[in-house]
């Protein structure tokens, strides 16, 4: 009996050794294995006091999610790693891309297997500024609320949250390093809300203020050429503009220094015959009101040079075609804003308004490594 007993523990003993060390196993096959581990090292992040020129407003800062040096680099790993989407072949980086100001140079986002989605994908600078939920509708209120929504959403990274953690608590780098941002102590405590707030607090910091337009008006060392002053005076803003002149008037509503009031408004996109009828109801689908339908979030035109095409669909190709929109003067649809009022421009104005709009491109955001692949 003794005897059947050792040759069972030996048996025992040589099995369980011989899977010694576990074999790599991917995730995605075996998702319902509880990972935990005690995490050593720094668990104290740095306090990051965000940087904004003085001609820029106040950001808006986020009392849940303190901004931290090792937040921030985390975050800005987890923005680039294609482990967050499925078969971890997605990032938020493949449509959010640094040279194009962080859009993907298509009408419609392309998501995973290049599943097209129905909108176009938005700049993610300057996110500290706005004050009114995130998004063309602003269906998200919080920016870290706003990262859990690519990561599921089947057009986008099409991944299951749950996937993503085991991911994140298996690897020989994070694990560390959301200590070191959040001071947790084991694996287990690695969550969605620690992800997204991760995220969020690397967005914060992407802020473009270094175009020509900052250098000429706000830091007084360049100037600008006959023609981008031409389109800045008398054309793009409308403070000498007399009262009832027909006139481009952008500044009513993409202001200095924001370039984008963040307000939601219909800009005169759609000819619909009732406030029904929008195919995108935009600002409405979220706040019920039949008169949102078809307002948008006015968005900044900082970089606007790089991030074609252009609207929440993409349906403008160029800048040009923009112009000939609002020149149009829209469809007299009962909520269009009072400042779409259409105007004609010859075609040394049109030149002056496009060249003042290429002056707001920020050449230092596309450059910046603080903003890159942490992975290249
Ligand atoms: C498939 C392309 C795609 C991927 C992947 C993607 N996004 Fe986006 N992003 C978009 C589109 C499209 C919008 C506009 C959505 C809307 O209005 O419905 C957007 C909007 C945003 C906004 C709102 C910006 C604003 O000014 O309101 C933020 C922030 C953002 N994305 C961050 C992320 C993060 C973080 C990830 C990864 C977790 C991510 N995105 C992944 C396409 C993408
Ligand atoms: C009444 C307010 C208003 C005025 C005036 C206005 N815009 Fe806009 N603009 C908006 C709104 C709202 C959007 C977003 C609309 C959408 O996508 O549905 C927008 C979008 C844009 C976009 C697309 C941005 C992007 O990221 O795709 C460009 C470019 C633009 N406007 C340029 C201009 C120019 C140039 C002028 C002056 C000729 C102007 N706008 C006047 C409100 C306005």
């Amino acid at each position: 009996m003794q005897r059947i007993l050792v040759v069972l523990a030996l048996a025992i003993l040589f099995f369980s050794a011989s899977c010694e060390p576990d074999p790599p196993i991917s995730c995605d096959t075996c998702p319902e294995e509880p990972v935990d581990r005690a995490i050593s090292g720094p668990s104290t992040p740095l306090d990051y006091s965000l940087e904004v020129p003085d001609y820029l407003p106040a950001p808006i800062l986020d009392e849940a999610n303190p901004l931290t040096v090792e937040g921030i680099e985390l975050g800005r790993r987890l923005f680039y790693d294609k482990i967050m989407g499925r078969d971890s072949a997605f990032a938020c980086a493949d449509c959010h891309q640094q040279d194009k100001a962080f859009t993907d140079g298509r009408a419609l986002a392309a998501g995973i297997d290049g599943r097209l989605g129905t909108r176009s994908t938005m700049s993610i600078v300057n996110l500290a500024f706005n004050p009114n939920g995130f998004h063309w509708d602003g269906a998200f209120g919080k920016l870290w609320e706003q990262a859990i929504h690519p990561v599921e959403n089947m057009l986008e990274m099409d991944e299951d949250w749950e996937n993503v953690l085991i991911r994140l608590r298996r690897s020989d780098d994070y694990p560390e390093r959301f200590r070191a941002a959040f001071g947790i102590s084991r694996t287990s405590e690695i969550t969605q809300e620690l992800a997204v707030k991760a995220i969020a607090q690397f967005e914060m910091t992407i802020i473009s203020a270094d175009s020509h337009f900052d250098r000429v008006v706000y830091q007084n060392s360049e100037f600008f050429t006959e023609e981008e002053q031409l389109g800045a005076d008398s054309l793009f803003f409308v403070e000498d503009v007399p009262v009832g002149t027909l006139h481009p008037g952008c500044g009513h509503c993409h202001n200095a220094p924001s370039f984008g009031d963040n307000r939601f408004k219909n800009n005169g996109l759609d000819a619909v015959s009732s406030l029904d009828d929008f195919s995108d109801k935009g600002l409405g689908e979220v706040s019920g009101s039949r008169f949102d339908n078809g307002k948008f979030r006015t968005p900044t035109l900082r970089n606007i040079a790089l991030t074609a095409p252009y609207m929440h669909d993409g349906r403008f190709a160029t800048l040009e075609e923009v112009l000939d929109h609002y020149a149009a003067g829209g469809h007299g649809v009962e909520n269009e804003d009072p400042n779409i009022t259409g105007f004609s421009l010859n075609d040394r104005q049109k030149a002056a308004l496009l060249a003042f709009l290429k002056s707001l491109t920020d050449e230092s955001l596309i450059e910046d490594s603080r903003f890159s692949s942490p992975f290249e």
